[in-house]
C-alpha cells in the first residue's frame, strides 16, 4: 500500500486502521473497538481486550515451533563474551524470575524497579514483570542514587531487581552501593531486591532482604502469563521535563503492542527471523521499544550490546557486531557515528568487515546534522534514515516507512508524519502557520496507540506538560516547521530541555543541584553546541554575597555535586562563575540569550532585558573558558 493513501485513512478512520492492525497479536480476549475517547483528553486504546505482552514476545513463539530461534544475542565487548539465547531458553528464564516475583507477593499493578546494565538479564527481569502483569519502571545505570531515589519515591516498587555492577570503559560501577544509597534516601522502601551478581563486582547480600538472582528462583514455580486489560500499564519509564521532578510516563499494554509490531514491519523493514539491532540501552525509551519489546513482538531477533561505539576496543566495533550477527537493520543515536567518525575519518575500519546483511541505518534520539548523514550513506552505502519520536510516543512520529512505502531521503528531515500522527505547526496564539514557516510542533489528538495515556499518578501534570498551551493538541516541546511536501524538520526544543549524547536531561534538575551548593546564590544551565555529544550543558553560577573562595574551587564543587545527584550522564563538566545574570524586567533568566553567546551565534537581545551590560560580562567570562569555540 503507498503511504499516502495509508496515512491519510489513520486520520479519516482511526478505528478501522487499528482494528485492522490487530492480527499482529495474540489476544486472549480481542478488543471490540480500537478508540475509547470517553474520558478524553485521556485516551484509551484496545481498552476492553484481554492480552499478555510477555505471551507476545516470547511464549506464543515458542508455541509457533520457533524456540530453538535465536531470541537475544548478548555482545559484551567489555567482556569479551558472546551469548545467545534461544526464545525457548528465554521463555524458561522469564517465567522462572516472574515465579520468584510472584512468590514473594508480586502481583496485578505492583510495581518493579529494574537498575541493570546491558545484559539480558535486564530484558528477562522486563519480560518477567510483563509475565504476572507488574509495572516495571527501568532506570539508567549512569543515573545517581538520588535520581534511583526519586524514582522509588514515585513509582513506590514493592520490588527492585538490580545488577551487582555495570561495566564503563576504565571502571566498573557497583551499583549495589548506589542503590543502598538511593534506598536510604527514598522515603518509600521496596519488600524486598534482587540482585544479579557479576564477576567484575560482587555485591554483599543482607540476609532476607536482598535476595541473590538464582537462590530467589530457587523451589518456586514459575509464573504463566496473566492476562491483563488493554489500558493496563505495561511501564513506568521517568524522563527528564522542565524540573528535576522527573516525568512518568505510562505505556499501555495493547497500544504498545500493535504499535510496536506496526513498526517493526512498515518502519524498520524486519522480518521475523532476522537480526535487529539497537545501540542504545535498556534504560532509555529506543530500549524498551526496541531492544526489548520490539523485535521480541515481532519474533525477530535482538541484540543486546555492552559497550560503546569507540574505545571498545576500537571505532570498527559496531562493523564487527553487524557482520558476527548478520545484522539486516540497525539503529543508533547521531552522537555514535560523531564518535566514530571522530576516530576514523576515512571509515577505514568499515572495509574489514561484511556488511552485507545490513540494509538500512536508522537515527534517532537527536538531530541528525547533515554532516553525519551524509558520512554515514558514502561509508556504509545503506539508506540512511532519521526518524524523530520521544519517551512520551513510544515509537516514531515521524519516519520513512522503509517496509512499506520507501520515500525519497530529504537530509536534515526525519520525513514524515507515521500513522496516526496529525502533526501541526503552531504559533504562540496556536494557529497553524503555512509551510516553511518555524514553531511549535504540535499533535492533534488523540495521539496514535503506543502513546502515554498519562504519567504516573500525574493526571493533571499530564494536562499542564502536554495539554494546555494548545487545546486539543498534545504539546512535542520540539519546534520546527514542515515542507511543501509535508516533511518535517527538527530544529530544537521549546523548553528547558537538552539532549547530550542523545540523553535528555533538565537544565532545570540541574539549576537545582547547584543551588543547592551553599556558596550559590542563584544560578543557570544552559546547552551549549558540541560537536561530538550535539549539546553539553553549561552552568553559570553567581555566588553568595560575602563568599571570598576561588571561584575555580566552587566550579570543581559544582561538578562533582552534579555528578554526584544526577549521575556521570549529565556530563557536566563546564561552568563560569559570573557577578549577575542577564534577566528580563520581569526577572525571567534569558538563557537562550546566554547559550547564543556561548555559541557564538547572532542573536538580538530582547526587547524587555533588564540590564544589557550584563551581556558582556557573561561574553567575556565564556571567553576566559574558550567559548564560543
Ligand atoms: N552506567 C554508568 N555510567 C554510565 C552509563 C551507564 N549505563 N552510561 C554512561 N555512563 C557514564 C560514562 O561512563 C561517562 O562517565 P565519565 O564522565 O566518567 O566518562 C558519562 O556517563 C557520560 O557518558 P556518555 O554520554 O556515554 O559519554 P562518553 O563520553 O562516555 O561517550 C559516546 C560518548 C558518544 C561514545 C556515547 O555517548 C554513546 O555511545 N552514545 C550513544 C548514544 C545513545 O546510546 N543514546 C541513547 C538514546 S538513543
Ligand atoms: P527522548 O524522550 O529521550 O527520546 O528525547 C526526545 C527528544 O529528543 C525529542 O523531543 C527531540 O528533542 C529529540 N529528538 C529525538 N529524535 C530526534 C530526531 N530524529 N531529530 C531531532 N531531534 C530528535
Amino acid at each position: 500500500m503507498r503511504y499516502a493513501d495509508l496515512y491519510a485513512r489513520s486520520i479519516a478512520d482511526r478505528d478501522g486502521f487499528w482494528m485492522d492492525q490487530i492480527g499482529a497479536i495474540d489476544w486472549v480476549t480481542p478488543p471490540s473497538k480500537a478508540l475509547f475517547d470517553d474520558a478524553a483528553p485521556f485516551y484509551a486504546w484496545f481498552r476492553d481486550a484481554q492480552v499478555n505482552t510477555c505471551w507476545n514476545a516470547v511464549d506464543r513463539h515458542v508455541l509457533a515451533g520457533r524456540g530453538d530461534q535465536t531470541a537475544i544475542i548478548h555482545d559484551s565487548p567489555m567482556t569479551g563474551t558472546t551469548t545467545h539465547i534461544s526464545y525457548a531458553d528465554l521463555q524458561g528464564r522469564v517465567a522462572a524470575l516472574a515465579g520468584a516475583l510472584a512468590a514473594r507477593g508480586v502481583g496485578l499493578g505492583d510495581r518493579v524497579v529494574i537498575y541493570m546494565p546491558m545484559i539480558p538479564e535486564a530484558l528477562v527481569a522486563m519480560l518477567a514483570c510483563a509475565r504476572i502483569g507488574a509495572v516495571h519502571s527501568v532506570v539508567f545505570g549512569g543515573f545517581a542514587a538520588h535520581e534511583l531515589a526519586t524514582r522509588l519515591n514515585d513509582a513506590q516498587p514493592k520490588a527492585v531487581i538490580a545488577a551487582s555492577c555495570g561495566l564503563e570503559p576504565g571502571r566498573v560501577v557497583a551499583y549495589k552501593p548506589l542503590l543502598d544509597h538511593a534506598i536510604a534516601e527514598a522515603t518509600h522502601k521496596p519488600d524486598f531486591i534482587i540482585i544479579f551478581q557479576r564477576d567484575a563486582a560482587t555485591a554483599t547480600l543482607r540476609d532476607g532482604y536482598d535476595l541473590d538472582w538464582y537462590a530467589a528462583q530457587d523451589g518456586v514455580p514459575p509464573a504463566d502469563c496473566v492476562p491483563v486489560s488493554g489500558d493496563h500499564p505495561a511501564y513506568i519509564l521517568y524522563t527528564s521535563g522542565t524540573t528535576g521532578q522527573p516525568k512518568g510516563v505510562v505505556r499501555s499494554t495493547a497500544g504498545h503492542l500493535v504499535a510496536l509490531a506496526w513498526s517493526m514491519k512498515n518502519l524498520y523493514g524486519v522480518n521475523p527471523g532476522e537480526v535487529f539491532w539497537v545501540a542504545s540501552d535498556v534504560g532509555w525509551v529506543v530500549g524498551h521499544s526496541y531492544i526489548c519489546y520490539g523485535p521480541l513482538i515481532h519474533g525477530a531477533t535482538t541484540v543486546v550490546f555492552e559497550g560503546k561505539p569507540v574505545g571498545t576496543p576500537d571505532a570498527g566495533t559496531f562493523w564487527r557486531v553487524i557482520s558476527d550477527h548478520k545484522v539486516a537493520s540497525f539503529f543508533t543515536a547521531p552522537t555514535a557515528f560523531r564518535a566514530i567518525k571522530r576516530e576514523d575519518p576515512q571509515g577505514l575500519l568499515v572495509q574489514n568487515y561484511d556488511l552485507s546483511s545490513l540494509r538500512c541505518l536508522y537515527l534517532a534520539g537527536e538531530r541528525a546534522d547533515p554532516d553525519t548523514v551524509i558520512w554515514a550513506q558514502e561509508k556504509l552505502g545503506v539508506p540512511v534514515i532519521d526518524h524523530w519520536w520521544q519517551t512520551e510516543t513510544g515509537w516514531a512520529v515521524a519516519g520513512n516507512p522503509m517496509g512499506l512505502d520507501p520515500l525519497p531521503v530529504k537530509i536534515g528531515s526525519p520525513s514524515v508524519p507515521m500513522p496516526g500522527y496529525e502533526i501541526h505547526i503552531l504559533d504562540e496564539a496556536g494557529h497553524k502557520v503555512p509551510a516553511g514557516t518555524l514553531g511549535a510542533i504540535a499533535i492533534r489528538l488523540p495521539l496514535p496507540p503506543g502513546t502515554l495515556p498519562t504519567l504516573w499518578n500525574a493526571d493533571a501534570r499530564f494536562q499542564t506538560s502536554y495539554l494546555t498551551t494548545f487545546p486539543g493538541y498534545y504539546e512535542t516541546g520540539d519546534a520546527g516547521y514542515l515542507d511543501d511536501d509535508g516533511y518535517i524538520y527538527i530544529m530544537a526544543r521549546t523548553d528547558d530541555v537538552i539532549n547530550v549524547a542523545g540523553h535528555r536531561l533538565s537544565t532545570g534538575g540541574m539549576e537545582e543541584v547547584l543551588a543547592a551548593h551553599p556558596d550559590v546564590g542563584e544560578c543557570a544551565v544552559v546547552g551549549v553546541a558540541d560537536d561530538l555529544k550535539g549539546q553539553v550543558p553549561m552552568g553559570f553560577l553567581c555566588l553568595n554575597r560575602g563568599v571570598t573562595r576561588d571561584a575555580a574551587e566552587v566550579v570543581k564543587e559544582c561538578v562533582a555535586l552534579v555528578r554526584d545527584q544526577i549521575g556521570p550522564v549529565a556530563a557536566f563538566r563546564l561552568a563560569v562563575v559570573v557577578d549577575r545574570l542577564p534577566k528580563t524586567r520581569s526577572g525571567k533568566i534569558l538563557r537562550a540569550t546566554m547559550a547564543k553567546i556561548a555559541d557564538g551565534v547572532a542573536f538580538k537581545p530582547p526587547a524587555t532585558i533588564d540590564d544589557p551590560a550584563i551581556l558582556d560580562e557573561i561574553a567575556t567570562a565564556l571567553r576566559a573558558l574558550g567559548y564560543p569555540k
